[in-house]
């Protein structure tokens, strides 16, 4: 290695020395998949301004970056050559309040489910039916994350980012956010291009009941639930998660891997002379969503099982890595990914698309 090199390198990580700057960090307890990868640089951040120092140094300009939420919505396919930035940015504050509404602002390095647990705690209606879903504030609203008939969108107001190239600090209103199906301008025209730094959701002082979703109105129902309160609402979505999707501390997963596909109803029409008892939800006019968990359960993969990894036994939809028999690499996860893409296609005509990060 050159001595310039080496002083440079030396420059730029004593400049950051108020930031934890880690060198070939795993990123292993960082992903819910558990994928044992590695980035050359791993910085943390606490503050705004500790996001704009670094974005400003040499270290983040000179090198490829990403920028690390919880980790719930990624699988590593290999080592990361550059630096990876992960939001730690906490807090919780009570922006704003009426009779019916407050406005909580809440730092985008907050876990999700942790909030959840405080609006229950506090009487906040609007993200029960969200309970349990992995990740932070910061990557919630990037995929309009949604479950048992709510999309964050519904409690969204605004968020706060700071653009990656310059610095500058922006608002992005609800509209601004162009949510759609796990999809929002951050995943589309700004797609690494800015870090969210906070975002503030209007809940209910009055909570609005959402109990549409057949399976959550049918654990409600199980659980002998006489009056409707959010924290019965949570307690049954948490339930009806626990008994489909697998736990990342025990086996590692990134929830659903695909989205499921919106398809014509020409399509649909097509599909169920041959199939006669696949679920189908109206989206649009002339248009449908399919769950790809049953394209995929229908098609063989439920339940597969190679040497680390495989296709979970309770929900198609999630693939997953089994530590215990020696897991697997992101590359091997991936292919499997392929492999049923090009299968669905095959079998049913349909093209799946995945929802996970993959990097
Ligand atoms: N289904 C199967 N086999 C499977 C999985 C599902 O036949 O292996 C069928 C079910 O029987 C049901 C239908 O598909 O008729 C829908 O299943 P489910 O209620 O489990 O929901 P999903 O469409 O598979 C979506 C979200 C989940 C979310 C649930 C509940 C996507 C990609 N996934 O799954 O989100 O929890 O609805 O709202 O939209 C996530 O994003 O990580 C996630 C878990």
């Amino acid at each position: 290695m050159k001595l310039e090199f080496v002083l440079c390198k030396y420059l730029i990580l004593a400049r950051l020395a108020t930031m934890e700057i880690k060198e070939n960090y795993s990123l292993k307890k960082l992903n819910t998949f558990g994928i044992d990868a590695k980035t050359k640089y791993f910085a943390t951040t606490d503050s705004v301004d500790e996001i704009r120092e670094l974005l400003s140094s040499d270290l983040l300009k000179n090198n490829p970056k990403f920028i690390l939420g919880g980790g719930s919505n990624i699988l590593l396919t290999k080592d990361f050559d550059g630096t990876v930035l992960k939001v730690g940015l906490l807090g919780k504050e009570l922006a704003d309040e009426d009779d019916d509404n407050c406005l909580v602002k809440v730092g985008a390095g907050e876990n999700w489910h942790q909030f959840v647990l405080w609006c229950l705690e506090n009487d906040y209606a609007g993200v029960e039916n969200l309970s349990l879903i992995p990740g932070n504030m910061g990557a919630a609203p990037m995929q309009n994350i949604g479950a048992y008939g709510v999309e964050l969108k519904e409690v969204f107001h605004e968020l706060e980012t700071v653009f990656i190239d310059s610095g500058e600090e922006q608002k992005f209103t609800n509209a601004d956010c162009n949510f759609a199906y796990r999809d929002s301008i951050f995943k589309n025209e700004l797609k690494d291009k800015c870090i969210i730094t906070s975002v503030t959701l209007k809940l209910q002082k009055k909570p609005v009941f959402n109990t549409s979703y057949g399976a959550l109105e049918q654990e409600l129902g199980k659980m002998g639930v006489k009056q409707l309160s959010i924290k019965a609402i949570s307690d049954a979505v948490c339930s009806i998660r626990r008994s489909k999707l697998p736990d990342p501390a025990e086996i590692g997963n990134a929830g659903s891997f695909f989205k499921n596909p919106v398809i014509s109803n020409s399509k649909l029409q097509e599909l169920n002379s041959e199939f006669s008892d696949m679920p189908a939800y109206p989206v649009k006019e002339g248009f449908t969503k399919i769950p790809a968990g049953w394209l995929i359960e229908k098609a063989g993969w439920k339940g597969k099982r190679f040497n680390g990894y495989g296709v979970h036994e309770n929900q198609a939809l999630v693939l997953v890595n089994y530590p215990a028999s020696g897991g697997a690499n992101g590359s091997d996860i991936f292919e499997l990914s392929e492999t049923i893409l090009k299968d669905i296609q095959e079998k049913f005509g349909v093209e799946l698309e995945r929802e996970v990060n993959v990097i």
